[in-house]
Parts: C-alpha cells; sequence; structure tokens
C-alpha cells in the first residue's frame, strides 16, 4: 500500500524525487511557491532536461498518483511524509543560506492537521537537522507530532532519474523507530530490490552527503595536481590515473583531469564545508577543502594560460573555437562551468571566443554561442575541448576544413591524439607529453 507523501520544493531534486515516488506506487503532491513551474509541471512539462524524466513525468500524472501545487492547504491534511527539497544556495561569504529551508518549516509546522515525518533532502551544513526539529517541536500546533529526519541524495545531473529509482545505497538519519520504519515503507521497493540502507542519527547522515561531495572533489582536484607535475616532467597523466585505478582501494573513477569540477553541486557544498568547519573548530578539515578548492581555480587559470601558449603568447585579433559550455557533456546546466570559466578568461585577454555546445545555452557576455560546430570553427587559430560530450570524440578531424590552424587543446584529455595528428592537427594535452610545437 502506497504512502501519502508531499515533496515540498520541485525543482531539480525535488521534481525527480517526487516522479521517483510516484514510481513506487505512493500519493504524492509535489509543492511549490513558483506557480508558473508547478503549472508546466502540471502538464507534464519537466523543469530541467533529464533523461527520461519528462516520459516518467507524464506517465504519473496519467496514473493519478502524482500531481502538483501552490496551495500548503493540500498537503497538510494529506501527507503522512513531507519531503523537503528546497535549494540551499551559497550566501555570500561561502556558508550555506537555508532561509528556504526555514521558510518551508515556518509554513508547514503551524499548519500540520496530523502526526507526520518531515524528511530533509537538501544539502545542509552538519547541525541543521536538529535545528529544524526544534523549530518543528515549537511550531507544531498540539495534537500534531511533527518528526525529522535527514536524507540525502546522491543523484548526478544527467543521469538523475537512473540515480534516484536505482540508487547505490539509501543513506537516512532518524531519531526513533517510528521514524525508520515509515522511511522504510517510503523505500520499500528499491529495498526490495536489495539497495542497502545505511540507517544513523541526523548529524552522521548530514555530514555523509557533504563528505561525498567533498572527497570526489578531493580525488578531481588530486589527479589535477599531478597533472602539472606530469606536465612538467613529460608524464602522462591518464597512463598514472590507470595505473592508480587498478588498486580497488583508490579506483578509477572521478581521476579524469581537466579543467576542473563546476556545476550547482561539489564547488558550493564544498565551500560550505569549509565554512563549516571552521565554525565547529575542525580547521584540518577546512584547510584540506580549501586546497581542493585552490587547485581547483588554479586548474582552469593554467588551462586558460596554456590555450594562450597555444596562441603564440598573445589573444587580440585572434579567434578561438571552444567546444563545449555545459559544465559537464550531458547537462544543459552551464553553472560554475570549468569551460566557460576558461573561455571567458581567453575572452578577457583579447581574443574572438565562440562557443558550440550540443544543449546548453552561454548567456556570458564576451562570448558568442553558435548554433553549429562549423560555425565556431570558421578561421580559428586555435580550437578548445573543455567539455566532454560523446560527440566530440566522434568528430572526424579529417573532415574539418574550417579551422585556419590546426592547433587543438584537449583540456579533457578524451579525443583520440593519433587521429588527429594523421589529419594534420598539433595536439596538446595538458599532463600528457607534448607534441613538438607550443610550450616547448
Ligand atoms: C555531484 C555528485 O557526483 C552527486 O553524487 C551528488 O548527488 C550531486 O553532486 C549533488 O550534490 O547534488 P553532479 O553535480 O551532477 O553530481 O556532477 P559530477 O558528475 O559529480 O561532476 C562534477 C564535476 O566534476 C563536473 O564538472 C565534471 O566534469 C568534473 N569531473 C568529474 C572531473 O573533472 N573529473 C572526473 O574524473 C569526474
Amino acid at each position: 500500500m502506497g504512502l501519502r507523501i508531499a515533496v515540498i520544493g520541485v525543482s531539480y531534486l525535488g521534481a525527480v524525487h517526487a516522479v521517483g515516488l510516484a514510481t513506487w506506487g505512493h500519493q504524492v503532491i509535489g509543492l511549490d511557491i513558483d506557480q508558473a513551474k508547478v503549472d508546466s509541471l502540471n502538464k507534464g512539462r519537466a523543469p530541467i532536461a533529464e533523461p527520461g524524466l519528462e516520459l516518467a513525468l507524464r506517465r504519473q500524472l496519467d496514473s493519478g498518483r502524482l500531481r502538483f501545487t501552490t496551495d500548503y492547504a493540500d498537503i497538510t491534511d494529506f501527507a503522512d511524509v513531507h519531503f523537503i527539497a528546497v535549494g540551499t544556495p551559497a550566501a555570500a561569504d561561502g556558508s550555506a543560506d537555508l532561509s528556504q529551508v526555514q521558510a518551508v518549516v515556518d509554513r508547514l509546522a503551524p499548519a500540520l492537521r496530523r502526526s507526520c515525518l518531515i524528511v530533509g533532502k537538501s544539502t545542509v551544513p552538519v547541525g541543521s537537522a536538529a535545528e529544524l526539529q526544534r523549530r518543528v517541536t515549537q511550531l507544531a500546533p498540539v495534537g500534531a507530532m511533527a518528526e525529522v529526519a535527514w536524507n540525502p541524495e546522491f543523484l548526478r545531473e544527467g543521469q538523475a532519474l537512473a540515480d534516484t529509482l536505482a540508487p547505490d545505497r539509501l543513506v537516512w538519519g532518524v531519531a526513533s523507530e517510528t521514524a525508520s520504519a515509515r522511511l522504510r515503507q517510503v523505500y520499500a521497493r528499491p529495498i526490495a530490490d536489495g539497495v542497502p540502507v545505511i540507517e544513523t542519527d541526523l548529524a552522521t547522515a548530514e555530514i555523509v552527503k557533504v563528505a561525498a561531495n567533498a572527497f570526489l572533489a578531493t580525488k578531481i582536484s588530486f589527479i589535477n595536481a599531478l597533472s602539472q607535475l606530469c606536465q612538467a616532467t613529460g608524464a602522462d597523466v591518464v597512463k598514472v590515473a590507470n595505473a592508480l585505478g587498478r588498486d580497488p582501494r583508490i579506483g578509477r573513477a572521478f581521476l579524469d583531469a581537466g579543467p576542473g569540477f563546476g556545476g550547482g553541486c561539489l564547488p558550493k557544498d564544498i565551500a560550505a564545508l569549509a565554512k563549516r568547519a571552521d565554525q565547529l573548530g575542525a580547521p584540518r578539515l577546512a584547510e584540506l577543502v580549501r586546497s581542493v578548492q585552490a587547485i581547483n581555480q588554479s586548474q582552469r587559470d593554467w588551462i586558460g594560460q596554456l590555450a594562450l601558449v597555444c596562441l603564440g603568447g598573445s589573444a587580440p585579433g585572434k579567434k578561438v573555437a571552444v567546444l563545449g559550455a555545459s559544465f559537464k557533456p550531458g547537462t544543459d546546466d552551464t553553472r560554475d562551468s570549468p569551460a566557460l570559466a576558461v573561455a571567458t578568461s581567453l575572452a578577457e585577454s583579447g581574443a574572438e571566443v565562440r562557443v558550440y555546445d550540443p544543449a546548453a545555452r552561454v548567456d556570458r557576455s564576451g562570448l558568442t554561442q553558435t548554433d553549429t560546430l562549423e560555425q565556431a570553427l570558421l578561421d580559428a587559430d586555435l580550437v578548445c575541448h573543455l567539455t566532454d560530450w560523446p560527440v566530440f570524440a566522434q568528430l572526424d578531424p579529417a573532415r574539418l576544413t574550417g579551422p585556419r590552424n590546426k592547433i587543438l587543446l584537449d583540456a579533457r584529455l578524451k579525443l583520440d591524439r593519433p587521429t588527429w595528428e594523421e589529419a594534420g592537427w598539433t595536439v596538446i594535452q595538458p599532463g600528457r607529453p607534448w607534441p613538438t610545437g607550443p610550450g616547448r
């Protein structure tokens, strides 16, 4: 028997979660204060481009198990479980801004008509869940027992629905057996499929989420720092990563060197972790995380400098074709995109920069977006591969006749160098042995 569940905040995380819950047979109402978003979701239009999401959304709307509203009155008397999935953006000082989560609790708690479980999904600094429990207890009316649990989400952009329906683990922090039993009902389907559950206290669950992102970011910065060492010595960072990855204690994932990590999660979450670690007297952790951030920034700068070297040391009057704008392939998200950071630095140095991306819109001043790859390549003095969309790896370099100079800076190290070299290109791959030519 399905539960009655509300999901509050139906942007990226919440929309996918609501669809996932309905797919598992629950009755779900998604709530958002944005009327336009609610209207479009009710019409079967997903707020974000994610493989399979729109189809799954329409299927669940048609099943009658899923609908969206802006009215809290629709959920306060309805739900056994309220998930909170609103944003926790970065505040000006880098810490997490929890005002949206607090606003939800302030609206929801006094209006509750029945006992329920309130489950946080948003990424928050450790200690937030306990604080919210105090707030809920103060605000909830007599007779409406509301317990807070925390159940972080590990989905990746571009694979959000698949990650939600078949996660590699379920993690939650609870303070009672009742909450535990309720969450087991919510996730009965994936648990029956064999997904492991890690049940813990509130603080541990909060930390698991940010620690996972910090560890992934650390792996990337580690390999990127090594790529600079490889560059200096003529070693090959890809071979180093492959050899490291063979050790099952290390693993090959997240050891792809490149222009660094971006997106709406890793950079924001590790900045907030550093702040929280400072506040709670864990300065060594803050220091480690800040090194990870610093390497990430220096990697972007380094790729920009290499591009300048490829242009002969001077950018004004030169044309650069940039392949890729999104922060990673498979998404149209350009938040904190390393590709756009490097492209912007080249434009600021005076180059004419044309960006082609199969999905993302580019709205940065100084950059020109092209509709086709050919338009970006026309008369280019340098081609920079900055986001590793599979379509770029499938290009036949022998047929690319538009560029003025056949110089490729493959910052993602994903293009097949021999094929490009056979077609007459000089290929620079940061952290791999250089050919003759620029920088030597
Ligand atoms: C990340 C985490 O991977 C998810 O587990 C987490 O749930 C999510 O944040 C979140 O907190 O919501 P996502 O932001 O979709 O997911 O992006 P990732 O796939 O982690 O990639 C992040 C960045 O690292 C991208 O810019 C990517 O190009 C870069 N990257 C990744 C590398 O430079 N090298 C690698 O080896 C792997």
